[in-house]
């Protein structure tokens, strides 16, 4: 008899072209995961094309459209919690989750952010804002973090980091690009990791 494989449920704001290489990686059994569930926060994302295209359950749950915090993030977990998820993972999730949601999925919910975190992360640090900054600082080297989720932006438990030189021509939209071209596999390796842990 096979083990089943851990189950992960994918939370994204955006393009989901984070969404879409982990679903990849998890077809192709690069990512030793299943993907069971896509939960969007705004209407139209990329990600929620691209879940309905392979048949993944998924949701939106719009914030806006809750008449108090707490509906919404009981919401959350009320959709989230029939997955039965291993981890929770954060591809290009721009908003806080709530206390009941963290405290029901404590320690599974893991983020990646395109910086060295504690540098360049919090409110406002988010796609080129974050490389913008960088470049102006003049820090020699930027890079990945993948860390537990706290009820803070960019904040939680560190779990692994890559970093990524700087050049001295480098520019923002340079940045960017190395720092994507890298990423996702790194998510993917993490992953990884936690799961066999
Ligand atoms: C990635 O750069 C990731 O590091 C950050 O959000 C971005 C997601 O991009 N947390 P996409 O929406 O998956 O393309």
């Amino acid at each position: 008899m096979t083990t089943p494989l851990p189950q992960l449920v994918i939370l994204a704001s955006g393009s989901g072209s984070t969404f879409d290489y982990l679903l990849h990686s998890s077809l192709k059994g690069l990512l030793r995961a299943k993907i069971v569930s896509l939960v969007v926060n705004k209407p139209n994302t990329g990600a929620m094309s691209i879940a309905l295209n392979h048949n993944i359950p998924a949701f939106e749950i719009n914030k806006k459209n809750f008449s108090n915090e707490s509906s919404w993030d009981l919401e959350m977990c009320q959709k989230v919690t029939p997955f039965q998820p291993d981890l929770i993972i954060l591809a290009g999730f721009n908003q806080l989750l709530g206390p009941l949601f963290l405290a029901q999925f404590k320690g599974k919910v893991m983020n990646i952010h395109p910086s060295l975190l504690p540098h360049f992360g919090g409110k406002g640090m988010y796609g080129n804002h974050i490389h913008k900054a960088v470049i102006e600082s003049k820090v020699k080297k930027s890079g990945i973090t993948i860390h537990w989720v706290s009820e803070h932006y960019d904040d939680g438990p560190i779990i692994a980091q890559k970093e990524v030189l700087i050049e001295n021509n480098e520019t923002v939209s340079s940045l960017e690009q190395k720092i994507k071209l890298q990423e996702k596999q790194f998510y993917v390796e993490i992953i990884n990791k936690i799961l066999i842990k």
